[in-house]
């Protein structure tokens, strides 16, 4: 039975997310997403918020959600998970990516980080992006699950479509 899990900070989730979670899944037993509990940042959604959506788009007895605090590789050692999955969409992650998970190895080797490449027509998809779209009341109704967009028009008021 191989646990992973799907780290990140989900503010907010995207398809992309729930594409690399699904992709996950068919590799994997179990998929954790686990959200950061990050007090040094100002998400724009709360963990809770965060959480919602998460289980509200991913209806897979498979795939559950937990938000952590802390380092990463001690929150998956807790889990019992041996893999944390990441998405690459292009070259420009790569180099981040890949500190992070040799900073990952260098703390607990035991674990693994496998990389993920999301379906092409999310490959230039993010949080950050759709949220400064959302903010300008662009259309971000194809780019994240419906109970984000639901959200993300309370906060900004709906698109100009
Ligand atoms: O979605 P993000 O913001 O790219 O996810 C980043 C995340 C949550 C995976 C990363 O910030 C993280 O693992 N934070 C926990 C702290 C930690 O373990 N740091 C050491 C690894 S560099």
């Amino acid at each position: 039975m191989i646990r992973a899990i799907l780290p990140g900070s989900f503010d907010p989730l995207t398809n992309g997310h729930v594409d690399l979670a699904l992709r996950a899944l068919k590799m994997f037993d179990e998929v954790v997403v686990a959200v950061l509990i990050n007090s040094q940042k100002r998400p724009l959604f709360s963990v809770e918020e965060r959480m919602h959506f998460i289980s509200e788009s991913i209806d897979n007895p498979k795939v559950s959600c937990v938000s952590f605090e802390g380092l990463l590789v001690d929150f998956a050692k807790k889990m019992g998970a041996k893999v944390l999955i990441r998405g690459l969409r292009a070259v420009s992650d790569f180099e981040y990516e890949c500190q992070m998970a040799m900073m990952n190895r260098d703390l607990a080797p035991e674990i693994e980080t496998a990389f993920l490449m999301p379906k092409s027509s999310y490959s230039f998809l993010s949080s950050r992006m759709v949220k400064e779209v959302a903010s300008l009341r662009g259309d971000v109704s194809h780019l994240v699950p419906p109970v984000v967009l639901h959200a993300l028009h309370q906060r900004f008021g709906a698109d100009r479509s």
